[in-house]
């Protein structure tokens, strides 16, 4: 039988995971009572995370999703960015808050938010499922976080590796093992 490449412990449980996103929905569903808003989801890794944040928000809301090219089958940020898949929706005069997985180099996000921002929407808004603050290397504005997690490659909830991993219920630190390991 095949050796496992890869060893996945939990950082963030489903349990956790759940409380944390209940209190994202109701801080935002309070912040956008009574006003337009569109939430716009980051593919393909944040569209858990969406699904489920939106199903506990007060009102309804119109959603809508763009697609950027990702690392592939690498752990490392290429800093290019790529729309796979532009939005249906009309952003003029709406308030846009773009739903991401994580936020790492920053890179992905402040482009998004550029683009976005040149669609003259009433205003935008980022909320991430994970912030890793560490590996930083452009500033951008993060409105709703929901887990500061330290500098490792995490997978599952939306998250992959190499397309791997996003169904797990939790989310995971991702160890590549090599031939030695046992
Ligand atoms: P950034 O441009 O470096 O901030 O990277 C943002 C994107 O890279 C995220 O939307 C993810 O798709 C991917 N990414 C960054 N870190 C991780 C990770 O730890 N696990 C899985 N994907 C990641």
């Amino acid at each position: 039988m095949d050796r496992p490449k890869e060893r996945i412990s939990t950082l963030i449980s489903k349990e956790e995971l759940d409380k944390r996103i209940k209190e994202l929905a109701a801080q935002i569903s309070r912040d956008y009572a009574g006003l337009d808003l569109i939430i716009i989801g980051v593919l393909k890794g944040s569209f858990i995370f969406l699904a489920d944040l939106i199903r506990h928000l007060d009102y309804h809301v119109c959603v809508d999703f763009m697609g950027i090219s990702s690392y592939g089958a690498s752990t490392k940020s290429s800093g290019e960015v790529r729309i796979t898949k532009d939005l249906e929706q009309n952003l003029a005069g709406r308030h846009v808050l773009l739903v991401e997985d994580i936020v790492d180099t920053g890179l992905t996000l402040r482009y998004l938010v550029d683009a976005l921002k040149a669609r003259q929407p009433a205003s935008v808004r980022v909320c991430t499922l994970l912030d890793k603050p560490a590996r930083r290397q452009v500033r951008v504005a993060i409105d709703y976080y929901g887990f500061i997690i330290p500098n490792a490659f995490v997978v599952g909830y939306g998250l992959d590796y190499a397309e791997k991993y996003r169904g797990l219920p939790f989310v995971g630190v991702l160890e590549e093992l090599d031939e030695q390991t046992d």
